[in-house]
């Protein structure tokens, strides 16, 4: 038995899908491992299993009936706060969509809806199903407000057809909660992660920017969240929910991140700066909208503010700071003049040239270089994947200091 699970308390959402059947198998496996689980049902998933059975098997009576107080005794805000995690497993194409769309009818939607837990999510449906652009979209939503989704297995579904549908391997659902609940090591500290793109306008209605998203500034955040980190954002625009971290400011241009940063500078104790911040603004900015006319509209642009040199300049002993570079030649040689002209700690410089590499994908092709020299190859890996790395890499510099 790993530590991960011991006396946690995990809520474990069944809703009405062939596979709740299997969310028996989940329930014994986590409480093996040491964690409290307290099942809350849809009523159709009381179709598939019965309630009986995951009191059996938790010693713990089931959550069904939002109104019923007297005879559970606990309401769905108990629930939803007085926990370490909340897994829905399986989680029908029917609830996705409901809690995507902030619907609350019945007890389990309600307890999510109220929580501030972390959120793991187990899809299991027909493969049309999932592919349905309705449910993707509503899958993404989720992902963009901070629930963890466990992708489903491809394979032949209860339906018949082959595809992509069924419940991922109970060991995968395990491994991913642990990792969610898993020890707090950074919880000393204090951290700025800068995400998204910033924009340079010409008139009101103008600007230059760049396709950055803030899926990276998003990993890095859940990930140092989940080591215990206070983490706090100063991000340009962005696709992601970033509410949900210790303090979120949202800037439009360098100037603005910069001033930003400088407020708190001397607090955070790492520096993470996956935000894309333009090099270029336009020398003049006009506060009326320039009328369309006919022939070329020339506009001067001056080289912008340089945020990640001012933090360089200004860093402090101990403090840790990170910078990108997205790179589409000679990645290596440029990331390792850059750490030295920016005097960063860290550097993750990515290939952009690289298929499924860069802006708006899940995944970057990375490499990640210390002030030492010490080159990490880490490939195409997702951004998650990369924030853990990074997380790891930074635990180490700790030990080592
Ligand atoms: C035999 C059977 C199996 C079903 N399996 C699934 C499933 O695996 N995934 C799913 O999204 N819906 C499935 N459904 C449909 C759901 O039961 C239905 O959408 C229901 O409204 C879900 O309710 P809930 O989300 O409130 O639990 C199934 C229905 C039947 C009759």
């Amino acid at each position: 038995m790993s530590e991960e699970l011991k006396d946690k308390t995990i809520i474990l959402g069944v809703t009405g899908g062939i596979s709740a059947y299997k969310a028996c198998e989940l329930s014994r496996m986590m409480m093996k491992e040491g964690a409290e689980v307290k099942v809350v049902m849809t009523e159709n998933a009381k179709k598939f299993v019965s309630p009986l059975t995951f009191q059996y098997l938790t010693g713990n009576k089931v959550a069904d009936d939002m109104y019923d107080l007297e005879e559970s005794g606990i309401s769905h805000i108990e629930l939803a706060d007085e926990n370490d995690l909340i897994v829905i497993c399986p989680a029908t194409a029917n609830f996705i969509s409901k809690y995507a769309n902030g619907i609350a009818d019945n007890l389990l939607l309600n307890v999510l809806l109220a929580s501030k837990s972390q959120i793991v999510l187990c899809p299991a449906m027909n493969v049309n199903m999932y592919e349905n652009t309705l449910i993707q979209n509503n899958l993404n939503k989720l992902v963009k407000n901070g629930v963890h989704v466990v992708d489903p297995d491809s394979g032949e579904l209860a339906c018949g057809w082959i595809g992509k549908g069924r419940l991922a391997n109970l060991d995968t659902i395990v491994e991913t909660i642990k990792k969610k609940v898993q020890n707090k090591s950074l919880e000393k500290e204090n951290i700025l992660i800068t995400a998204g793109a910033t924009r340079e306008y010409m008139d009101p209605v103008r600007f230059i920017s760049n396709p950055s998203t803030g899926i990276v500034g998003y990993c890095m955040a859940e990930e140092f969240q989940s080591k215990g980190a206070k983490v706090n954002i100063i991000a340009g625009y962005n696709e992601v929910n970033f509410e949900k971290f210790d303090s979120y400011k949202k800037i439009t241009t360098a100037e603005e991140m910069k001033n930003e940063i400088s407020k708190n500078f001397n607090k955070y104790t790492v520096v993470i700066k996956a935000a894309a911040v333009g090099d270029y603004r336009f020398s003049r900015r006009v506060n009326k909208k320039i009328k369309k006319t006919d022939g070329v509209l020339k506009m001067e642009l001056e080289e912008n503010i340089d945020v990640l040199k001012y933090i360089g300049e200004n860093k402090k002993e101990n403090q840790i700071v990170v910078g990108f570079a997205a790179e589409t030649e000679k990645i290596v040689e440029n990331a390792k003049k850059k750490i030295i002209s920016k005097n960063l700690d860290l550097i993750i410089a990515n290939d952009i040239s690289k298929k499924n590499s860069g802006f708006g994908e899940n995944s970057n092709f990375s490499f990640l270089i210390d002030s030492s020299g010490n080159i990490d190859e880490l490939g195409l890996i997702s951004k998650s994947e990369l924030a853990r790395t990074l997380a790891t890499k930074i635990e180490q510099m700790r030990q080592n200091s």
